[in-house]
């Protein structure tokens, strides 16, 4: 993680009118690393990597691309990226081939390249012997493994996919980021953006992003490890209004829901757990279980938002980009 960064930004700035979407963004990269760009709805993410692309301009700041800066050299930093939409448009009405094809035709890749490059994305990617399918007829997750086959048709040396498996199942999420981590492992360095805890966690950094600025950086075990604070998940019925009570409570910092769980933020947690108790049986609400679990991303991310109301606390998969297991 020592080698000097791909992608290196440094205080970038990103107005729409009297919008600041990216407000003075610093975010590093790694050769061979996955980096995840988490954050709500809003937040700039999509923003952020536009400007790294290059198809929008900006206000303040540079990006550097394996040394090359992006606003002098735009035609080489293309180049060297591979970059998925959020919403990537394949051609429904071409074949797998033929949109290879097309996207190898873009990036002006030769012959001999393709010839050799397409099989073996196709194999890589688990879509060999769907060839001859047109785009429209695969699957969600078939969808956006052609989608990234289609961006690596010329060899990036840095990806940038923008929410790549929103949506997708969870079979076909799992083989999308088997083919990430591979990628990775050849030396491609990756920024992600995703919804989903459990594509953070496999990330090597993770950046939680809220009005342009990232609100807290680092590995996912130092996020977890740094976090001030205890966590309890706290089983109870009714559970909507468990929480509401909760969340009143002097010793608790945030209480959000987590599946059939209350997760609660707390400085002590025997000291909390005999007051949400006997709270929470005052109010007639029936207390299943208060029990501490160890901080998760999810509790760190969503008490950082939730904290500094910039999330409601309707549930951590509401408050990031809405997504869900
Ligand atoms: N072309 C545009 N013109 C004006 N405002 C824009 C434009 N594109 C984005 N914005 C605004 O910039 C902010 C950041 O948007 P962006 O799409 O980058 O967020 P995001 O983090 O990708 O959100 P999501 O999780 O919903 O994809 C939002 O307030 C959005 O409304
Ligand atoms: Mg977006």
């Amino acid at each position: 993680m020592n080698a000097p960064p791909v992608i290196d930004v440094q205080g970038l700035v990103k107005r729409y009118g009297k919008l600041t979407a990216v407000d003075g963004l610093d975010l590093r990269v790694s050769p061979g690393s996955i980096y995840g760009l988490l954050g709500p709805d809003g937040a700039g993410k999509t923003t952020t990597l536009r400007c790294l692309v290059g198809s929008i301009g900006f206000q303040g700041g540079t990006v550097t691309v394996a040394g090359h800066d992006l606003q002098r050299e735009t035609e080489r930093v293309r180049a060297l990226i591979g970059y998925m939409p959020q919403r990537f448009a394949l051609y429904p009405d071409l074949t797998l081939d033929e949109n290879l094809e097309f996207f190898a035709d873009l990036y002006q890749v030769s012959r001999q390249d393709r010839a050799e490059r397409v099989p073996r994305l196709m194999a890589f990617t688990r879509l060999a012997g769907h060839n001859q399918k047109l785009a429209r007829q695969l699957s969600g997750g078939m969808k956006q493994k052609l989608a990234l086959c289609t961006v690596l048709v010329h060899r990036p040396r840095v990806l940038l996919l923008d929410e790549p498996s929103t949506g997708v199942d969870p079979v076909s999420r799992h083989e999308f980021w088997d083919i990430l981590l591979a990628l990775k492992q050849e030396g491609v360095a990756i920024l992600v953006t995703t919804p989903y805890m459990d594509e953070a966690e496999k990330c090597d950094r993770v950046g939680m992003m809220a009005r342009g600025r990232l609100l807290v950086e680092g590995t996912p075990e130092e996020l977890r490890r740094s976090f001030p604070y205890r966590v309890l998940a706290v089983t109870a019925r009714p559970l909507f209004q468990a929480r509401q009570i909760l969340a009143s409570l002097p010793a608790v910092r945030t209480a959000v829901l987590h599946g059939d769980d209350v997760h609660i933020v707390v400085q002590d947690p025997e000291q909390a757990a005999g007051e949400v108790r006997a709270q929470l049986a005052q109010r007639g609400v029936d207390v299943e279980d208060v029990q501490e679990i160890a901080a998760g991303l999810e509790d760190v991310f969503v008490h950082e938002l939730v904290s500094r109301g910039l999330a409601t606390p309707r549930g951590a998969k509401g408050g990031l980009a809405g997504g869900g297991h």
